[in-house]
C-alpha cells in the first residue's frame, strides 16, 4: 500500500486492510488532506487484489473522527463552501460504493464529518465509550458530507431531526438502540470483534459481496441526487452567515457563541 501522511494502513495476511485516521492531537479531525487520502486509499483498495475488506478506525483512545477540521472552513467563499461539501459528499459516496466491505470501528467521538464517515461505511461497531452526533448547528452550519441524507435513512426522520436540531451527541448504547450502529463492544475488544465480523464476510464470494453492496445502495438511490444537492445548497448558505463565523470562531476561541440569526 502507498504511504499516507495522515492515515496508517496495515494489510493483514487474511486480506483485511486496517486504515487508521492518525491526527490524534486534533482528535482525528478531517482536514482536506486527510479527506483526499481517504479517497486515495479507498481507490487503491479497489484495485489491490490482496485487499478483501477494510476496517476504518481512529488513532488514540479518545476519538474516531471529531468532524471536519473547523480551522479549515472558517474563511470559505460561497463557491468554496459548496465545493467543500461536494468534495466530502464525493469521498463518502466513494466509501459507500466500495465493492469491498467497509466496517467502521468507532473508538470514541464520531461527530459531524466523523459520524458522516461512519454512516458511509457498510457496518458500524462502536466502543462503549463512543459518542456519535451531528453538532453542526452549534457552529451555525448543517451536516455537509451527506449526514442529512444518510442519518435520515439509517435511523428515520424523527431521530435524525432530533440529533441534527439539538446537536446533542448520543451514547453508543443509544446509537445501538436506534439502529445507528450494528454492535457495541467494550473498548478493549472493539478491534478484535470488528475483525471477526469482517472475517464472516471475506470468506464469501467477492462478486456476491460487491453485488449486495451495489444493490442495497441502489435501493436507496431514488431522489438521492436531489437530496444531496439540497444539502450542499443549504450548507453553502449557512457558511455565508454571520452566525457561522461566530459559531466557528467561538469554538476556536473556546467560548460560547452568541448567535444573532444573521
Ligand atoms: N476541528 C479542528 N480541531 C478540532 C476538532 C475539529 N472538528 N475537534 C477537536 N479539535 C481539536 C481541538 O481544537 C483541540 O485542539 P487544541 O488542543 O490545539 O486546543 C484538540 O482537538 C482537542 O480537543 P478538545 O476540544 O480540547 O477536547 P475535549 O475532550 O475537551 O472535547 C470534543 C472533545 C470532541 C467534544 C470537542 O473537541 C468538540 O466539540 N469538537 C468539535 C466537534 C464538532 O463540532 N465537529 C463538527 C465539525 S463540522
Amino acid at each position: 500500500m502507498n504511504n499516507y501522511s495522515n492515515l496508517l494502513t496495515e494489510l493483514h495476511p487474511d486480506g483485511i486492510l486496517v486504515v487508521t485516521v492518525n491526527r490524534p492531537a486534533q482528535l482525528n479531525a478531517l482536514n482536506i488532506n486527510t479527506l483526499n487520502e481517504l479517497s486515495a486509499v479507498v481507490a487503491e483498495s479497489q484495485h489491490t487484489q490482496a485487499v478483501k475488506a477494510l476496517l476504518l478506525t481512529g488513532a488514540g483512545p479518545k476519538s474516531f473522527i471529531a468532524g471536519a477540521d473547523i480551522n479549515e472552513f472558517l474563511t470559505l467563499s460561497p463557491a468554496e463552501s459548496r465545493q467543500f461539501a461536494e468534495r466530502g459528499q464525493e469521498v463518502l459516496f466513494q466509501l459507500e460504493h466500495s465493492a469491498k466491505p467497509v466496517v467502521a470501528a468507532i473508538n470514541g467521538f464520531a461527530l459531524g464529518g466523523g459520524c458522516e464517515v461512519a454512516m458511509a461505511c457498510h457496518l458500524r461497531v462502536a466502543s462503549e465509550e463512543a459518542r456519535l452526533g451531528q453538532p453542526e448547528v452549534k457552529l451555525g452550519i448543517i451536516p455537509g458530507y451527506g449526514g442529512t441524507q444518510r442519518l435520515t435513512k439509517l435511523v428515520g426522520k424523527g431521530k435524525a431531526l432530533e440529533m441534527m436540531l439539538t446537536g446533542n451527541p448520543i451514547t453508543a448504547a443509544e446509537a445501538y438502540r436506534i439502529g445507528l450502529v450494528n454492535y457495541v463492544q467494550p473498548a478493549e475488544q472493539l478491534l478484535e470483534f470488528s475483525l471477526g465480523l469482517i472475517r464472516q464476510m471475506i470468506d464469501k464470494a467477492p462478486i456476491a459481496l460487491a453485488k449486495v453492496i451495489e444493490a442495497v445502495n441502489a435501493s436507496l438511490a431514488l431522489d438521492e441526487v436531489a437530496g444531496y444537492a439540497a444539502e450542499a445548497t443549504a450548507f453553502e448558505a449557512c457558511c455565508q452567515s454571520n452566525d457561522f463565523q461566530e459559531g466557528a470562531r467561538a469554538f476556536v476561541e473556546k467560548r460560547r457563541p452568541a448567535f444573532t440569526g444573521s
